[in-house]
């Protein structure tokens, strides 16, 4: 295993300024790979500088796809060009496909290859094995593909070839599984529907129509029809709005704080971040700009006005499952939230809800950890310690979001883990509190 880095976190009174964070980590993922199966050369403007994105690109090269990166404009993240293979045309690859720490390429490619006539293995590193699976496996096998797993787990290798249309109902709300079956359902004959009992990001659902594919959406229902070719496109992605939160909350959290989130993607079933803030007590202002492509886009701008106790239930949590951690830390600040109903988060990178409860209970908060979620009772300010990331780069985050309400200096361990999604997070850190010099 590498050596864990460690990032001293020193307390601070306030975050100000203005923050474009990369571009976001499920858009840039979606794109990739639409992109590989149009046909033609697509232009990504601002691809995710995360590691989970970069994994997505070298599976793609290994199935055979020609990709080149250049760098972006100033402050941008980089410039992504892919030329498509079309519908059912990447290449069988030589060896085993390496996800890395990245769930979303591992279930959105599975959808993909599951419409390949060939076998190939989808591994990653040993958070990702550990990750289920069965929730991909068993609709894409409805479908006709055949996997073989660890019980459920990876490494997975998929056999695909050709596939039915199916009508599935997704038995715990899940994108990364609504989108593993639309991109098998794209690639077959017929329409292929997906439900859902609270709706989820449909970043999957915008791409394939800015591509050129047929989708129709209603309610919590979604359906694409095979067989329509894609074609090229030109891209901009716009910034990480789940890198975001962990700025927007410690605006929130500290009074005196303002900071201002320029170019950041703000699709409704993404924000319901903004409407948790301002119910908790800060001000939010958020205008919304055009953009390339079909996400919305714009600033927001965030102060301290005050910190209410927060209640998330289970209707919530779909569209704030990245954003608890976060929201966990806000809390530590001396304001107080109850979540219930996101077991969900017991299988992410790490079990977010008990290495969440560790870390933050580690700096010295008051936290009870439940079946399906977390109590954060606030208390400022914190002792202060050393928090382990768990190889979790939400976690690394949130824990230096609770640091900045300590006595004295926290470190956090495992910091390094913030590569996956946010490669600048702690330099960004450094500049919104004056601890930069
Ligand atoms: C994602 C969906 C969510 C989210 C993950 C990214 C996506 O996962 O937690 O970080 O890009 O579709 P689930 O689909 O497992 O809820």
């Amino acid at each position: 295993m590498p050596a864990l880095s460690e990032a001293v976190i020193h307390p601070a009174t306030r975050v100000r300024g203005a923050i474009r964070v990369p571009g976001d980590k499920s858009i840039s993922h979606r794109y990739a790979l639409l992109a590989s199966l149009a046909r033609g050369r697509s232009t990504i403007r601002n691809y995710s500088t995360g590691a989970d994105c970069a994994s997505t690109l070298a599976c793609l090269r290994a199935l055979g796809v020609e990709i080149e990166v250049a760098r972006g404009d100033e402050g941008r993240g980089p410039t992504v060009r892919i030329l498509g293979h079309g519908l059912r045309g990447l290449h069988r690859p030589s060896g085993a496909l390496d996800a890395g720490n990245s769930g979303t390429t591992m279930r959105l490619l599975s959808g993909v290859l599951a419409a390949h006539g060939f076998t190939a293995v989808i591994t990653g590193d040993e958070s990702l094995r550990r990750r289920p699976m069965g929730r991909v496996i068993e609709p894409l096998t409805g479908m006709g593909a055949r996997f073989a797993s660890d019980g459920g787990r990876p490494p997975l290798t998929v056999t695909g070839g050709d596939l039915r249309a199916i009508d599935y109902t997704v038995p715990v709300p899940s994108a990364q599984v609504k989108s593993a079956i639309l991109l098998a359902g794209l690639q077959t004959p017929g329409e292929t529907t997906v439900r859902e009992a609270v709706s989820t990001r449909d970043h999957t659902e915008l791409a394939l129509r800015v591509f050129g594919g047929s989708v129709t959406a209603g309610g919590t229902a979604v359906s694409v029809r095979g067989g329509t070719p894609l074609h090229a496109v030109e891209l901009d992605v716009p910034g990480d709005i789940s890198s975001a939160t962990f700025w927007a909350v410690s605006a929130a959290a500290l009074p005196g704080s303002e900071v201002e989130l320029t170019d950041v993607g703000l699709n409704p079933t993404r924000t319901a971040l903004f409407d948790v803030l301002a119910r908790a007590g800060a001000i939010v202002e958020s205008t919304l700009e055009s953009g390339s492509g079909a996400e919305p886009r714009g600033r927001v701008r965030i102060r301290h006005g005050g910190l209410r106790p927060l209640t998330i239930g289970p209707d919530e949590v779909p569209g704030l499952i990245d954003e608890l951690p976060a929201l966990a830390a806000m809390a530590t600040h001396g304001g107080e939230i109850h979540v219930t109903g996101a077991a969900e988060l017991r299988v992410k990178e790490s079990d977010r809800i008990s290495a969440l409860a560790a870390g933050l209970m580690a700096l010295g908060a008051d936290v009870t950890e439940l079946p399906d979620g977390f109590h954060v009772r606030g208390r400022r300010p914190l002792t202060g310690g050393t928090a382990h990331a768990a190889h979790d780069h939400r976690l690394a985050m949130a824990f230096a979001v609770a640091a900045l309400g300590a006595r004295g200096p926290s470190l956090v361990t495992g910091a390094d883990a913030v590569a996956v999604s946010y490669p600048g997070f702690f330099e960004t850190l450094a500049a919104l509190t004056g601890a930069d010099g």
